[in-house]
């Protein structure tokens, strides 16, 4: 199959890319390396089923090259994704997010692409009123960047009904793991680990009983491949794990596995930040054969030891 992943120079994007490569397939990304880094494309480089195009989603060249590639699907993660970013500046965020999706929804239209799979995000939700959120509870955006990744999630159920071009909508909690970045505000897993291998002071907004749902990057991936395929059309669904994780207990597990004490400093917490959030993940289960595999003590070694890896390198 001859896929396109948009944003796949990124933490999320590359790793799909290397597992869509190590499945076989013909992986092309578009990617304008705006945060995504070469060196996260280094495995897929050398292979010839892997193509980079350095080029920005909103570029007209995008449907010539969709029209000349025809890829079967089209994995779309490129997107300005700091919710706090997107409060700053939310014409810079409706610029990529959702000028962005219209022009890849166009190209996957003119490349007679067979189906578009979307990174949305919990976001969507809101303040949620049940947790697990369930996939179909109501949407209640309450930024740029959610009300963004909600535009997107209509535009795909509008392409369908214009020009029967499937989709899946896949809402995103917490992803962390290897190649994430510890620099910027998001991924609080990346930023601890790097702080704790580097001695650098940590510090938990509130009193550390914030709570978030966080899923292990081969998880996320293996949902992105089993929505390439025939399932889930036309569906949104929730990965995540239905598990809470406080903060604190996030803290003292990348600090056992990074050798450093476990003593975060403490500040007030951040207006707007969520108190609680996990996603109920039984629908993919169902309609995408989906499960995540990795608990969190296995997912933050796995994590901490590729900081450590590479900061020997
Ligand atoms: N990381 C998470 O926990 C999380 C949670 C929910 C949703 N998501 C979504 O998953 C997707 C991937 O996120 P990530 O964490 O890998 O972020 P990332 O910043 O690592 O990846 C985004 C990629 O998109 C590229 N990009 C940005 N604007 C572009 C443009 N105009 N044209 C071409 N490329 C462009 C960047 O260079 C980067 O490689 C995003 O859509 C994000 O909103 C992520």
């Amino acid at each position: 199959m001859r896929v396109l992943v948009t944003g796949g120079a990124g933490f999320i994007g590359s790793n799909l890319v290397d597992r869509l490569l190590a499945d076989g397939h013909e992986v092309h990304v578009v990617d304008d390396l705006s945060t995504g880094k070469r060196e996260n494309l280094a495995g897929a480089a050398g292979q010839d089923r892997f193509t980079l195009h350095e080029m920005d989603i909103r570029d007209p060249a995008l449907v010539a090259l969709a029209t000349e590639l025809q890829p079967e699907v089209v994995c779309h993660l490129a997107a300005q994704i700091s919710v706090r970013k997107s409060v700053a500046d939310p014409v810079h965020d409706a610029r990529l997010n959702v000028e962005g999706i219209a022009a890849v929804l166009t190209a996957a239209h003119e490349g007679r692409t067979r189906k578009v799979v979307f990174a949305s995000s919990v976001a969507v939700y809101g303040r949620p009123a049940t947790i697990p959120v369930p996939a179909d509870a109501a949407t209640d955006p309450r930024s740029p960047y959610a009300a963004s990744k909600l535009s997107g999630e209509i535009y795909l159920a509008t392409f369908r009904a214009l020009y029967g071009l499937e989709y899946t909508t896949l809402v995103l909690s917490n992803v962390y793991g290897p190649r994430q970045s510890p620099d910027g505000e998001a991924g609080v897993v990346a930023i601890f680990t790097d702080a704790l291998l580097n001695g650098t002071p940590t510090v938990l907004y509130g009193d550390g009983t914030q709570t978030r749902d966080y899923v292990f990057i081969d998880d996320v991936v293996d949902g992105f491949v089993r929505a390439c395929g025939a399932e889930g059309n036309g569906r949104r669904f929730n990965l995540g794990t239905g598990i809470q994780t406080t903060d604190r207990r996030l803290h003292s597990l990348i600090a056992d596995a990074a050798g450093a004490q476990d003593k975060p400093g403490f500040a007030p917490p951040r207006p707007g930040d969520l108190p609680a959030m996990a996603v109920d993940p039984v629908p993919a289960h169902d309609g995408l054969r989906w499960q995540p595999r990795t608990d969190l003590p296995t997912g933050v070694k796995k994590t901490v030891e590729w900081a450590a890896n590479r900061r020997m390198t």
